[in-house]
């Protein structure tokens, strides 16, 4: 049995959706079960938090391989390893986490640093493990899309630096495909998008998939902090989230890779079609 953590999420939910076009029978634990918008008599729902250490033991059983993946927040370390001590207490042969492109033994930003210390208290489970290192998600430019669609512009603390943007739902693939397929224990993949560009280049996508101007306005790193403070409201996670920007700014994500298209077998989905995918959201208001 596959069980998915994060099945509520971007890429947990692709990740279900793939299980599920693919036939393969999977579990998931999610807080809310109302959430969880996939109808399949064939899966099985288990609620309950990663802080339940009942609810997670309940949602192991039986389990061989398991995705982690859980949005940022301050405790998802702690979480994110507790959950691997129960796996492998529960027999678990392999495990498969959505780590970021950043994580490395060098990594200083909160974020990145944290995904590598997760990744190494799995390594020394002694349990099989892949580890997905994606780029920026494209979905974040959904952050943006009431700018885009009032003011046809976005900004962001970025200058000139370039990103390999991927779609989470490529990311969930992906997922879906590792769980499934043998052959991926022991494998770091670093998952990007079809390319390397700035923001300006971003802009023109969108632009040429809505018909309408999109303008990137180079942000300070300051006035970013004032804007995401407004909608951010833990502090740990402003910091985060500045701190994570401002290694963007000097470069941290420029790396493009054919990982995607090696694990799934097409390439990777691009800005335009994310762009057009969206366009009720980035569409200007009329
Ligand atoms: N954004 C990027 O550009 C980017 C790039 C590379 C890597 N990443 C990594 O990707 C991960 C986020 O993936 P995502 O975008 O798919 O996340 P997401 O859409 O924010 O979804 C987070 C999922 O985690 C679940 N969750 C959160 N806290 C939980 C808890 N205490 N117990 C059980 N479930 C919990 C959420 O459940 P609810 O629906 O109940 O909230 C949701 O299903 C992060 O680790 C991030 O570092 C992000």
């Amino acid at each position: 049995m596959i069980l998915l953590t994060g099945a509520t999420g971007r890429v947990g939910s692709a990740a279900a959706n793939t299980l599920l076009q693919a036939g393969v029978p999977f579990r998931v634990l999610v807080r809310d079960p109302g959430k969880f918008t996939l109808a399949d008599s064939s899966i099985q729902v288990v609620a309950g938090d990663l802080g339940d250490d009942v609810a997670v033991a309940d949602a192991l059983k039986g389990v061989d391989r398991a995705l982690i993946v859980m949005g940022n927040h301050p405790d998802q370390a702690r979480l994110e390893r507790r959950f691997v001590d129960l796996a492998a207490r529960a027999g678990v042969s392999h495990l498969v986490k959505i780590s970021s492109m950043e994580a490395s033994a060098e990594a200083t930003a909160e974020l990145p640093k944290n995904h590598y210390d997760t990744e190494q208290h799995i390594v020394a489970q002694g349990l099989n493990w892949t580890f997905l290192r994606p780029n920026y998600y494209m979905q974040n430019m959904l952050m943006y899309a009431a700018s885009i669609s009032r003011a046809g512009q976005f900004a962001l603390p970025l200058a000139g630096a370039k990103t390999a943007m991927v779609d989470a739902r490529d990311v969930g693939a992906v997922s879906a495909a590792v769980l499934m397929e043998e052959g991926h224990a022991g494998h770091i993949y670093r998952l990007t998008g079809p390319e390397l560009i700035n923001f300006h280049e971003v802009a023109q996508r969108m632009s040429r998939a809505l018909g309408s101007t999109v303008h990137y306005v180079e942000q300070s790193p300051g006035d970013f902090r004032e804007v995401l403070g407004q909608f951010i409201h833990s502090a740990w996670q402003l910091d985060a989230v500045c701190e994570l920007f401002a290694e963007i700014a000097k470069g941290s994500l420029e790396h493009l890779t054919t990982d995607v298209e090696s694990l799934i077998g097409r390439p990777p989905l691009d800005l335009e079609a994310f762009t057009r995918g969206f366009s009720s959201a980035f569409a200007p208001q009329s």
